[in-house]
């Protein structure tokens, strides 16, 4: 069974402690938090201050996104902050296999992303390492963007990895996910989506149960 994981750049940031609520009422279980620099992606967002907080409103498990360059320096702070796991760029990244110790040495969870035209080949010597494999299905740094297409076969790919190092991350997929494109990801192999705008527009309850009859 797949989960969807709501994005909480597309919430209202004004009641975001309702927001998360509702969310985690409705069924989530995953809340997806995505940490921008202004460096990495032409965008900021977050820190863990604002994770901090929002930690005692949910249970739901928190998957931090970390959209900054160099995130080895940060993964003591979003453990802290109350990551359950916490997922890095490859690009981002000058030393990956050692940002994904350091992640399980704070006792979370570690991710991988890749960026739309990044290879697969990167991830090579280090996905039987990882626990989460996020393929970006649009450009990182905005809510609301349209799904690329091409990542479908990226997504099968993935898997044909996966099987040729013998081993099963799960794979997340996260940008311009809605409820029209869910089916065809999950299909393709997906085990998480990721969705914002998708979530956080209209009845918010409604889309996820919707989203949760899909995945
Ligand atoms: C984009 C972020 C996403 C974003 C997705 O860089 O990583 O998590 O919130 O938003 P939607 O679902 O609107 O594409
Ligand atoms: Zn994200």
């Amino acid at each position: 069974m797949g989960k969807i994981a709501p994005s909480i750049l597309a919430a209202d940031f004004g009641k975001l402690g309702d927001q998360l609520m509702q969310i985690e009422r409705a069924g989530a279980e995953v809340l997806h938090i995505d940490v921008m620099d202004g460096v990495f992606v032409p965008n900021i967002s977050i820190g863990f201050p604002v994770i901090r907080s929002i930690r005692s409103y949910t249970q739901m498990i928190f998957d931090v996104h970390m959209m900054v360059q160099n995130p080895e320096n940060y993964i003591k702070m979003a453990a802290e902050a109350g990551a359950d796991s916490i997922t890095v760029h490859q690009e981002a990244c000058p030393h990956l296999h050692r940002a994904i110790c350091r992640i399980k040495e704070e006792g979370c969870k570690a991710g991988v992303a890749l960026n739309p035209a990044t290879s697969l080949h990167m991830l090579e010597y280090v996905v039987k390492d990882v626990d989460i494999v996020l393929l970006m299905t649009v450009n990182p740094g905005f809510g609301g963007q349209s799904f690329i297409p091409e990542m479908i076969d990226k997504i099968r790919e993935c898997h044909e990895l996966f099987a040729r190092k013998n081993c099963s991350p799960l794979l997340e997929l996260d940008g311009g996910i809605t409820l029209e494109n869910a089916g065809e990801c999950m299909q393709a192999g997906a085990d998480i989506l990721v969705a914002g705008s998708s979530v956080f527009r209209n009845d918010i309850q409604a889309n996820i149960q919707k989203f949760n009859r899909i995945v």
